[in-house]
């Protein structure tokens, strides 16, 4: 979630930056949806509240501005309504499928308190009378802490198992490209693990120009779609991806809990810069191709674009803070290097067998795809416990 600005209503006369009342009112408003220890608050704040008083803002907006004179907002107005309208259709859902009549009663206070806010406050915009309220933080009387500790639900059921190690299967010149696609989407599917990360770059980088936010957010968004596009893909093929694939969450929990944001930003840089070679997206998408799967194929494509722009947010907001590219790379390398996974000792801990799921997901496909089992195939049985997801010079997943 976006950090909410420190000021959140402010109005700029010919630039110079006022103070409007109530600005304190709306600042609790979102400190108190931040800092909710529930999905079900967050989602009636953020749905139920924050985004319909947004919305209402801007309509209000397009009503009494002079269209003529206010052209340039009131466009800009009608294609954020578009976006907001999109955002309350998945909240509305979420909030029908996660919020039941006793959670609701269980939070009235709190739902009043956001709603006195916002009445406080003049509502989200200040364009409303403020109506006087005595207001009391409940949730964020503490001041709110991020937690970098990736949170997954029963869809994950082997968070630390990375028995399957993708990378050397995908690069084995001895398989076929069919069964590789297989593997692909569990490259994009795992990769939940890079908005995980770069949420946490995000929340803890303070004091950045505005497009910098903007710039990481796109990049963070495209993360997500890509995980999408392997679940997608494991859909695509009958697969039963909760129960049959371990999609593991090692790397954004240790990259989180072992290395500062810039540390972090220089690990995904690396990796980036590392996909833009002949055997990184172009390999894949070739793969692709060459599997005759067009899912796959249009994926790796979209995959690749995404990935020359984050290379080149990369350029605009990591490179900057070095003297030549070599450097930065050097550091992304050598950040990487000091990340510990404790592959055996998670086994030995009982968190994890690090199971080989691959023979039974590429059983699935194959009965799927009406063909019998490769035996070679079927007997890829390669960890991550000595073999970094980069292979050191082959590639990672962004
Ligand atoms: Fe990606
Ligand atoms: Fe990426």
């Amino acid at each position: 979630m976006c950090r909410p600005p420190r000021h959140p209503a402010r109005r700029f006369a010919h630039g110079e930056e006022i103070p409007v009342e109530g600005s304190h009112d709306l600042e609790i408003f979102f400190d108190e949806i931040l800092s909710t220890p529930t999905t079900e608050e967050l989602l009636v704040g953020l749905y139920e509240k924050a985004l319909p008083a947004l919305k209402a803002a801007l309509e209000r907006h397009l009503n009494e501005t002079n269209m003529l004179a206010d052209q340039p907002s009131v466009r800009l107005c009608r294609f954020a309504l578009i976006e907001i309208d999109d955002m309350l259709e998945f909240g509305i859902r979420s909030v029908a499928s996660l919020v039941d009549d006793s959670q609701r009663e269980n939070s009235r206070n709190w739902i009043s308190l956001l709603e006195d806010c916002l009445a406080a406050a003049g509502d989200i915009s200040g364009a409303q009378e403020p109506s006087p309220r005595q207001i009391k933080r409940q949730h964020s009387a503490v001041p709110y802490q991020y937690d970098r500790i990736p949170r997954r639900d029963e869809r994950f059921p082997d968070p630390y198992n990375m028995g399957v190690n993708a990378e050397v299967f995908l690069y084995d010149e001895k398989f076929r490209p069919e069964p590789k696609t297989v593997m692909m989407f569990y490259k994009r599917l795992r990769e939940v693990d890079v908005p995980e990360m770069m949420a946490s770059i995000i929340t803890e980088t303070s004091d950045k120009p505005w497009d910098y936010y903007r710039d990481m957010t796109r990049q963070l968004w495209d993360e997500a779609r890509h995980a999408m596009m392997g679940e997608a893909g494991f859909v695509s093929l009958g697969i039963d991806w909760p129960r049959r694939v371990m999609v593991n969450f090692t790397w954004s929990l240790a990259l989180n809990t072992q290395l500062k944001p810039i540390e972090r930003h220089a690990v995904l840089y690396f990796i980036e810069q590392g996909l833009m070679p002949k055997n990184g997206k172009r390999f894949e998408w070739e793969v692709g191709l060459a599997s005759h799967n067009p899912l796959s194929a249009l994926f790796q494509d979209y995959d690749w674009a995404d990935e020359v722009l984050h290379a080149r947010i990369g350029r605009d907001w990591y490179l900057k803070e070095f003297k030549n590219p070599q450097e930065a790379i050097r550091y992304g390398d050598e950040c990487w290097s000091r990340v510990l996974m404790n592959w055996e000792n998670w086994r030995q801990k009982g968190l994890t067998q690090h199971r080989n799921w691959w023979p039974d997901v590429y059983c699935d496909a194959c009965k799927h795809w009406g063909v019998e089992p490769d035996a070679q195939v079927l007997a890829y049985n390669t960890t991550y416990q000595t073999v970094r997801a980069d292979l050191k010079g082959l590639t990672g997943s962004a």
